[in-house]
């Protein structure tokens, strides 16, 4: 809310999307995208063909089951396996699904932001895997990091699948990683899946699909604000639109106005102009080589122990162990 000239929010919500539409150029956090209706897209995202990083991760757990679960616990003294970013979990049931058969004693802790995920998740384990242990949490990255350390008291297997260590630049990647690393204890892993550099179409493809689902994801945000801070976004006047640079691995998406027009945020008591043709930067997803994965490690204090991918080479996942 605005009073005179001091400003004071209710939300992180509140005060992320003030300083980002009032910054110059405007931007917007992708983090968030995940309200129920972005959940269920991002969920339409990963089924689309031109999507492939979930195919691309799902086929390096697949081949590589077997000595995965046997670098996270080769004497089969137990381990927690604590996922940030749980989502549905499915590509984690290939490991959890095998680790049960070969008699590991796993417990498994997905954490979420959504709430809504975490409850289709475990019931989806209780069916499918009844004699896993599991032990749900709803939380940011931030809230977990804080509690990482004293979650459990086995071993810690943290794992972060489907790139989503993309969404940050290397600087904030690197406070990522620390922050895991700091909680981790000598014998504890990280397990954590990379989108690597391709073809740069191949990329472009996977965020500006042609039956639009992409577009109707970014411009989600839009329409969240719309309902839970009264604004009047009309997301038919903003275009998607998707860059890659092949040098820095960047992929970025933007809201672009087609016309010059006004928004009114009523919750926050604020006016935003655009001119026609003026940007919202919405998200990066990065995508990475080796290299850069060893430099990302080495700054942050780990150590790469091993490495995974799929035939293609179109994903890597990474074993990392505190240095
Ligand atoms: C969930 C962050 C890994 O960046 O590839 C998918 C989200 N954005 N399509 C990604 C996303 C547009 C996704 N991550």
């Amino acid at each position: 809310m605005n009073t005179d000239d001091t400003v004071t929010f209710t939300t992180q919500f509140e005060e992320d999307v003030y300083t980002g539409l009032t910054d110059f150029p405007k931007h917007l956090s992708s983090k968030y995208f995940y309200d129920k209706t972005g959940d269920k897209l991002f969920q339409d995202i990963m089924a689309m063909p031109e999507y492939y990083l979930t195919n691309s991760e799902h086929e390096v757990l697949s081949l590589h089951t077997r000595p995965i679960l046997h670098a996270f616990d080769s004497q089969k003294e137990g381990f927690d396996l604590i996922e940030l970013g749980a989502g549905d979990g499915l590509k984690t049931k290939i490991l959890l699904k095998y680790a049960i058969a070969n008699k590991y004693d796993v417990q498994y802790m997905p954490i979420d932001i959504s709430q809504n995920a975490l409850n289709g998740l475990s019931n989806s384990l209780q069916n499918e895997i009844p004699d896993l242990k599991v032990q749900a949490q709803r939380g940011t990255y931030f809230d977990i990091l804080k509690q990482l350390k004293t979650m459990s008291t086995r071993k810690k297997v943290i794992m972060v699948l489907g790139s989503n260590i993309g969404n940050l630049l290397h600087p904030q990647a690197i406070d990522f990683l620390k922050n895991i690393q700091e909680a981790m204890n000598p014998d504890d892993l990280l397990f954590m899946g990379f989108d690597l550099k391709k073809n740069p179409q191949t990329i472009l493809d996977a965020y500006n699909d042609s039956t639009g689902i992409t577009a109707a994801f970014n411009k989600n945000v839009l329409v969240r604000i719309n309902r839970e801070l009264k604004a009047n976004f009309d997301p038919s006047k903003f275009k998607h639109w998707e860059t890659y640079d092949p040098e820095t691995g960047t992929a970025k998406s933007y809201l672009v106005s087609t016309e010059r027009q006004d928004v009114e945020i009523k919750n926050l008591d604020l006016k935003i102009s655009f001119d026609a043709w003026e940007s919202i930067h919405t998200e990066i997803s990065q995508k990475y080589d080796h290299p850069i994965i060893k430099w990302l490690a080495d700054e942050s204090n780990l150590k790469v122990l091993d490495q995974f991918s799929d035939n293609k080479n179109y994903y890597a996942n990474y074993l990392f162990t505190v240095k």
